[in-house]
């Protein structure tokens, strides 16, 4: 079945993080990477295109870098603009994604210590993920995210890919 990867990342082309990432997927069978800004440099999202694309996954991959402790704009309007209409006017096709395994994996430029002791967990910060996941019947998964981006040079970013890959792989398929 196909792992269905949304990127929502506003400037990719200057993205060392999560190219390094995406370049770690490199075993993940029937990948397909929606780059969202990419797609929709209006800010438009064809809601059409991505419900169909939702419900050819078999598990949901959520990637994009931290900003302002949230996701992208791009990503909260997906939300808005696929999952209302879907779950709320389609029940009975809403439902056949019942047990979509959902992996938010995430970068930040905060050092872990500003996600641990004192800080907000990254767990924590993606209570209104975890809820949408919950209200749409998905299985939520541990959040992945690397820390303190920028101080990692290309050998600790090439590893960060790889131990994703691990973490995409490990993440239990639809049905
Ligand atoms: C608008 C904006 C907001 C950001 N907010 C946060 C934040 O809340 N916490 C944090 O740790 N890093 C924050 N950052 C840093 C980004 O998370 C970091 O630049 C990104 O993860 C790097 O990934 P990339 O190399 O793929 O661009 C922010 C960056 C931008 C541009």
């Amino acid at each position: 079945m196909t792992t269905v990867l949304l990127l929502a990342h506003p400037d990719f082309a200057a993205s060392r993080a999560n190219r390094a990432l995406l370049a770690g997927l490199t075993d993940v069978p029937e990948l397909e990477v929606a780059e969202l800004y990419a797609l929709y440099p209006d800010g438009k999202i064809d809601a059409a295109v991505e419900r169909a694309r939702l419900l050819r996954a078999g598990r949901l991959v959520l990637q994009f870098p931290l900003q302002w402790y949230a996701t992208p704009p791009l990503l909260k309007y997906w939300q808005d603009a696929v999952l209302t209409p879907l779950f709320y006017l389609e029940p009975d096709v809403a439902a056949s994604t019942a047990g979509l395994p959902v992996l938010a994996a995430t970068t930040t430029g905060g050092p872990p210590a500003s996600y641990q002791q004192g800080g907000m967990r990254i767990d924590e910060l993606f209570a209104p993920l975890k809820a949408t996941a919950r209200k749409c019947s998905w299985l939520w998964q541990a959040p992945f995210a690397v820390h303190d981006v920028r101080n990692l040079d290309d050998a600790a970013l090439s590893r960060a890919g790889a131990a994703y890959q691990s973490v995409v792989l490990a993440a239990p398929m639809l049905g």
